[in-house]
């Protein structure tokens, strides 16, 4: 119960029996269980199915009011506290400018979470001008593409040069990669890349914080310490410690301080999820989020 009891339930030590361990090499030694990540996270079925086996529930499952509908609360499950992680984590007082790499599910969360606690400036970022303009739609970001512009340079003109207070990445190791990325990323046995981080790196104001909610599964090269060190950049990474956040983003739901429901793209039937795996993937019919209904 050690992790539990200080607020970590990722970190788990009694739910991936088989797997668990203190190293995180991510081969023999993972974290606490997930669903739908195979036996390396404790062997449980996904949830998207029409029933759902839950261990230990008597913690994480909450009684949802009969008012509110299941796409309103659909999303506490996994983007909502991801996003909410990424801003709780970087300490924001208010008035703070909060860049997000990244306008998929978790990004727009983020985008979200970032006006909730009191940024006076949500900038997006993304190649796809299908997802900055839900972006900007539903959150009110403003907007950059980074095949249009200079991210960074942009970025700084947006903040008297310094750059932003907070940066998130809500796109991890799958960012779009030329051949050269693929080449050094098979040379150095890296997974994908950390490019979308180092721009990050980039991006953030000297003594700010960069959020790290993309997955990353390796080590990786050249990856920029003088420059966290030369800016004194916080960075803070990791599953979301959803449990923490459950019962205050309820609230938030039920309050209308926030609604969720409008990133949603594609309502799908059960026996449709192969379709909607595929239009996510390809990001094809200006895919956002798909919901699949049993
Ligand atoms: N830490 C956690 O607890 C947690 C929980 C859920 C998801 N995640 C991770 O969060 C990440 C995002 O998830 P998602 O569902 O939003 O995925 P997604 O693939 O829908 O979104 C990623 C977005 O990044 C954009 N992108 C690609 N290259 C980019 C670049 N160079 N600059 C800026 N944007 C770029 C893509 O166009 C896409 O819109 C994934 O790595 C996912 O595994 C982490």
């Amino acid at each position: 119960m050690f992790f539990c009891n200080h607020g970590a339930s990722p970190h788990c030590e009694n739910s991936n029996y088989e797997h668990y361990g203190p190293s995180g090499n991510l081969t023999d030694e993972k974290g606490g269980a997930l669903f739908g990540y195979t036996d390396l996270y404790g062997g449980y079925a996904g949830g998207q199915a029409e029933y759902v086996r839950v261990p230990y529930a008597d913690i994480s499952p909450r009684v949802i009011p009969e008012e509110m509908t299941d796409e309103q609360v659909l999303f506490l499950t996994d983007i909502f506290p991801t996003g909410w992680s990424a801003i709780d984590w970087a300490q924001l007082k208010g008035g703070e400018v909060v860049a997000i790499f990244g306008s998929g599910p978790v990004g727009l969360m983020a985008q979200k979470s970032a006006w909730i606690h009191g940024a006076s400036r949500v900038i997006a970022i993304d190649p796809l001008d299908y997802r900055l303009q839900k972006a900007k739609d539903v959150n009110y970001a403003d907007t950059l593409n980074p095949h249009k512009v200079d991210v960074i340079e942009a970025i700084r003109e947006m903040t008297d040069g310094r750059g932003a207070d907070v940066c998130v990445d809500a796109v991890g190791f799958e960012p779009e990669r030329t051949m050269m990325d693929k080449v050094k990323a098979t040379i150095n046995f890296e997974k994908g890349s950390m490019k979308v981080l180092d721009m990050a790196f980039k991006a953030v104001r000297r003594g700010g914080t960069v959020s790290i909610m993309g997955v990353y599964g390796s080590t990786y090269d050249n990856f920029p310490l003088h420059r966290v060190f030369d800016k004194a950049i916080t960075i803070k990474q990791g599953q979301a410690p959803v449990l923490n956040y459950i019962d205050t983003l309820i609230d938030l739901i039920q309050d209308s301080n926030v609604v969720l429901d409008d990133i949603i793209s594609h309502t799908l039937p059960l026996h449709e999820a192969a379709r909607g795996y595929e239009l996510f993937d390809k990001k094809e019919d200006d895919c956002v989020k798909v919901v699949l209904k049993p």
